[in-house]
């Protein structure tokens, strides 16, 4: 069974597979109204469970959108309205899910339960975002970055602020898709050593610079995200804005990049804290084709995903 956990278990030959189709799909649509079924119908007769316990814009639409253009049946649950939320264990609801519907994708906190469900689940399994990973989120910013300047292959990406479950993720796929990964943030909130300790095995060609000035410069990608995720206290983020303001991508920082270099942001976005809204609006900046993209892509990941 094929589950879309991770970036780092899944092979670079189907994550490329991944990104030709949603392509081949993207283009085949063009014009179309956005309620058109795709050709063939690749998902007719299935329905796709969208489980989110956390909230969600992009990830919920673009999933319950991308299924119906298939001509499957999307069912949106919220965790808190499950008996998942009173106390029922993943383990059982995975089994329950599994007799009802042909494919799961989870928002969740901790990824323990990401596996948890995975590992009981009769269905394939999608990571729709956890506390340490967001893997369709990077693979539409790759697919985003391919289409503006071709292969990411050898490119420098740059990240500014905080080493959170995106960053993890661009870490992940700096290793499949061989490019150079920089992080630029302050000392507390570095990724997590263990991921940073395995980029060295990996020979993925990451480093830590933590000033931006130097870090920016020769830039292909600029990427950032909000400084308080979901699974934060919100009570951080005073101390969270004092650690990060001198990471803030703002236009001096991008014109230090390289002149083509692409800006993006997953968003939700909180303009002018981690990025100002003329990066966000300038002519660099792709975040909402990074949002449309999520649509295109994830569909390839499911029928991935459903295919023997
Ligand atoms: N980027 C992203 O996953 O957005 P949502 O939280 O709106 O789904
Ligand atoms: N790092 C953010 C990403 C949101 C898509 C969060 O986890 O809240």
């Amino acid at each position: 069974m094929k589950n879309f956990l991770n970036i780092s278990d899944t092979s670079i030959q189907d994550l490329t597979g991944i990104l030709e189709q949603a392509k081949m799909m993207k283009n085949a649509r063009i014009g179309l109204p956005k309620g058109t079924r795709d050709e063939g119908q690749p998902l007719s007769q299935h329905i796709v469970a969208l489980v989110f316990e956390k909230p969600s814009t992009r990830t919920r639409t673009s999933f319950d959108v991308g299924v119906r253009q298939l001509g499957g049946q999307p069912m949106l649950l919220s965790g808190t309205e499950m008996q998942l939320g009173q106390g029922e264990t993943i383990s059982d609801t995975a089994r329950v899910l599994s007799r009802y519907v042909d494919l799961i994708m989870l928002r969740t906190f901790e990824s323990q339960t990401l596996y948890e469900l995975a590992k009981y689940s009769t269905v394939p399994v999608i990571n729709g975002l956890t506390n340490e990973s967001h893997p369709c989120q990077i693979m539409a910013d790759i697919m985003t970055f391919e289409e503006k300047r071709g292969s990411i292959k050898g490119k420098k990406v740059v990240w500014f602020g905080d080493g959170n479950n995106v960053f993890n993720s661009f870490l992940q796929a700096a290793e499949k898709f061989n490019f150079s990964l920089i992080f630029s943030g302050p000392k507390e909130l570095d990724p997590s050593e263990n991921l940073t300790e395995n980029t060295k095995n990996l020979g993925i060609n990451f480093r830590i610079d933590r000033d931006p000035m130097s870090a920016i410069k020769d830039a292909d990608l600029v990427a950032t995200d909000t400084w308080v995720s979901m699974h934060d206290n919100p009570e951080i983020k005073q101390e969270r804005h004092n650690l990060l303001k001198p990471f803030q991508v703002n236009e001096e920082l991008m014109s230090r990049a390289s002149k083509d270099a692409l800006f993006m942001h997953c968003l939700p976005a909180h303009r002018n804290e981690e990025a100002t809204s003329r990066v966000m609006d300038g002519k660099n900046s792709v975040i909402f084709d990074e949002a449309e993209n999520r649509l295109h892509v994830q569909k390839a990941i499911m029928r991935w995903c459903l295919s023997k």
